[in-house]
């Protein structure tokens, strides 16, 4: 059973998401061991709780500065054995020792084909604001890890949404999430508790 550790920051959707698909089976090699979020108000962390599990809230501004935030972070993911962190809607920067620690074992989803309308500034209703702007036909979402750079990792999966005329930034975000964001997600978390994802450079390859 892969470990799985789960990071956010506010609903909770994709985390949900997973729940759903860890209880009707469909991942069946992986369990959520805890939620860390970085605001105590999220009501990811409610879902969690509803579930039994483990659920924390450790926020950046309570440390004095970045590593000793990294350090608590590393500290409560390491006692709880996690093996892939999952950033569902998980607000804060991660620092670079942070990711290259986690090298590959930290996936994140980007509501968004990457690359486009993806990285520093890009995160919430600004995605769809800046797709719709642009007036693209289709969007959608990624699933990637997660490196140094931000939305730069290698890509897991990607699933396009189409953009309809009227649509506003909130429609669009509903849309991507209900036809892309709750799909890929737990795909991917099934996909690499099967040992069935292969990280070549820049690259992911997919086994069958
Ligand atoms: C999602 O749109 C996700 O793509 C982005 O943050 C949002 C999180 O929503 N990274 P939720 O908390 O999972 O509902």
């Amino acid at each position: 059973m892969l470990k799985v550790g789960v990071l956010v920051s506010g609903g909770g959707t994709n985390l949900q998401a997973i729940l759903d698909n860890i209880e009707s089976g469909y991942i069946n090699n992986a369990k959520i061991v805890t939620v860390i979020s970085s605001n105590p108000e999220a009501y990811a962390l409610k879902r969690a709780e509803k579930y039994g599990i483990n659920a924390v809230c450790i926020k950046k501004k309570d440390f004095s500065d970045e590593e000793s935030f990294l350090n608590a972070m590393e500290k409560h993911l390491d006692s709880f054995g996690v093996e892939l962190i999952v950033l569902a809607g998980f607000m804060t920067v991660l620092g670079k020792s942070f990711t290259e620690k986690y090298k590959n074992k930290i996936i994140n989803i980007h509501p968004a084909l990457i690359p486009s309308f993806c990285g520093d500034g890009f995160y919430g209703l600004k995605v769809h604001e800046e797709a719709l702007k642009k007036g693209v036909k289709v969007t959608g979402a990624t699933v990637h890890f997660v490196n140094e750079e931000t939305d730069g990792g290698p890509i897991i999966l990607q699933k396009a949404v189409e953009v309809q005329d009227d649509d506003t930034p909130e429609i669009l975000q509903k849309r991507v999430m209900e036809q892309a964001e709750w799909k890929i997600f737990p795909e991917a978390v099934k996909l690499i508790s099967e040992g069935k994802i292969v990280v070549e450079g820049n690259k992911v390859r997919r086994l069958l």
